[in-house]
């Protein structure tokens, strides 16, 4: 399916082909500090989590007993890591989180808690951010909350297609970060002022970042 966004700014594809990205890598020390946070909380009901950004699916495989993992992602290597554990719960969507796609994809989907510890990161511009912002307040539950990570907030990254080689997968592509703009730094002022906008209340939790609806 071919994205589509608000803005103009340029995209890249990777829809039509095998991305390999962050499967096979050990996952973040910041989706770590969330998940860790999440477990801490001891909810009493099977919660419905969205997942921004897979990666290996440490998220799935740390919190499925209790509660229903969806996640997305930009890389087809990700999606063929979750389709392995074999749970038709555990579904993962091809979507860029930036696009009108988001939308339609979840149009009837209600969420208690959206994980997205790079919420800033790989925007293509303000615009296009602050609806993606605004398409995740309208999937959540009321009491949900969007989870980020202060050092997550701080890194920033764009995506660009490769060809690569190894010997496992010989030639193939793949998806490789380049320096992003600094823009995408996302401060807690900012965090502030988008908390306010979309009625939300903004928590600081060590290095855990909560807007709660
Ligand atoms: C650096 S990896 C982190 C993986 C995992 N969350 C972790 O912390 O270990 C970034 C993840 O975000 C996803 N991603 C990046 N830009 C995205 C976008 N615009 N829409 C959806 N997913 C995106 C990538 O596909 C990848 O799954």
């Amino acid at each position: 399916m071919k994205s589509s966004y608000i803005c103009n700014c340029k995209h890249y594809d990777f829809y039509n082909k095998n991305f390999l990205y962050w499967e096979n890598r050990i996952v973040t020390s910041d989706e770590k500090s969330i998940i860790k946070y999440i477990e801490k909380q001891n909810y009493k009901k099977k919660l419905k989590i969205l997942h921004i950004g897979v990666g290996n699916s440490y998220a799935y495989e740390k919190l499925n007993v209790n509660h229903i993992i969806t996640g997305i992602t930009l890389s087809k290597g990700e999606i063929k890591k979750s389709k392995s554990y074999n749970d038709e719960n555990y579904i993962v969507y091809y979507c860029d989180k930036m696009s009108m796609n988001f939308r339609e994809i979840f149009s009837k989907f209600k969420f208690d808690i959206i994980i997205d510890n790079n919420l800033k990161s790989y925007s293509c511009c303000q615009k296009s951010f602050e609806y993606m912002f605004e398409n995740f307040v309208k999937v959540l539950n009321n009491n949900g909350i969007i989870i980020s990570n202060k050092n997550g907030m701080n890194w920033v990254k764009k995506l660009k297609p490769k060809i690569s080689f190894n010997f496992k997968n010989f030639f193939h592509h793949k998806m490789r970060e380049i320096d992003g703009n600094v823009e995408n730094i996302f401060s807690m002022e900012e965090a502030s002022k988008i908390s306010n906008k979309f009625s939300l209340k903004l928590i600081l939790e060590n290095d855990v970042v909560i807007f709660s609806k």
